[in-house]
């Protein structure tokens, strides 16, 4: 990849905005990696080709805000025919961990560099970076659901508006699926009501946009009326790390009857805890959800 392909795409204005917004604020940012060649669809469809199967996940678009991972129904195509087919088969599909193919490893590295200045200073050393790309039928809907990382998702073709809502709204998600949630017992959809809609914030985003989405902010997506193609960048962080382990080391509390108090928001860093529950796991193994 020639290296101006990798200089400055994050403008200016984003940089100054996340550094405002970051780590606990949604915020719309501005990027320049419009007509990036890695990401036209015949790129992405040899990209999808050379990565593991389980790499690659394709999803019917025409779902509710609010669906049970049971329910989600299963899409008849392969790889190939749904990316080509893309404009009329109602689908989204997500590549995932696309830092596997060495190119594409280097323009997420590149993306992350630009925001390490801001970033490690506030929740510490990145960790786990890992690149996605979502291409998305017209119309399609991504269900309610949490990530447990931190996200920016760079919209490339097409639009989409994403409805973003506060990550410690303990009505909209209860602390026992935060912990389920880290011990791998609850599925990142997550049970919606829609009275839930009016505490969201909608964003919407067009080709050389992108929106920062904070750890475990909950969140659906429309896509607009084009097809649509997005690079989402995320990393853990020392802090972000500390949390989910104090999440599941509520779980143990609760276990033995102690109702936990929640982790202490940012900027504290959960340690006492996150220290805690390493020793747990280090004695009795992985810990179970309940
Ligand atoms: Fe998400």
């Amino acid at each position: 990849m020639d290296e101006s392909m990798t200089a400055n795409m994050f403008t200016p204005q984003a940089l100054v905005a996340m550094g405002q917004a970051y780590p606990n604020e949604a915020v719309r940012l501005t990027h320049t990696m419009l007509d990036h060649p890695l990401l036209g669809l015949d790129a992405l469809e040899a990209l999808a080709s050379s990565l593991p199967a389980a790499c690659v996940e394709y999803n019917p678009g025409a779902l509710p805000i609010g669906i049970a991972p049971e329910d989600i129904p299963v899409s008849p195509l392969g790889i190939a025919e749904t990316v080509r087919t893309i404009d009329r088969n109602g689908s989204w599909m997500v590549i995932k961990r696309i830092e596997q193919h060495p190119a594409y490893g280097r323009l997420l590295h590149a993306l992350l560099d630009e925001l390490k200045d801001i970033v490690q200073p506030r929740t510490g050393a990145m960790e786990r970076c890992e690149g996605f790309v979502f291409v998305t039928s017209p119309g399609s809907v991504t269900p309610f659901h949490f990530d447990p990382e931190h996200n920016i998702l760079l919209q490339i073709r097409g639009s989409k508006t994403m409805t973003v809502f506060p990550a410690d709204d303990e009505e909209l998600i209860d602390p026992t699926v935060h912990e389920a949630f880290h011990l791998g017992g609850h599925h990142r959809n997550l049970p919606w009501q829609d009275e839930f809609g009016a505490r969201g914030q909608p964003v919407e985003i067009h080709p050389g946009e992108a929106i920062y989405v904070p750890v475990k902010a909950p969140h659906w997506v429309q896509n607009g009326p084009e097809v649509s193609i997005s690079l989402s960048v995320t990393w853990r962080s020392e802090w972000s790390v500390a949390e989910a382990d104090a999440r599941a080391f509520n779980h143990v509390l609760r276990q033995i009857g102690i109702a936990p108090r929640r982790p202490a928001a940012y900027p504290a860093r959960n340690l006492a805890k996150s220290l805690a529950y390493r020793a747990v796991r280090r004695v009795k193994g992985p810990v179970a959800p309940t």
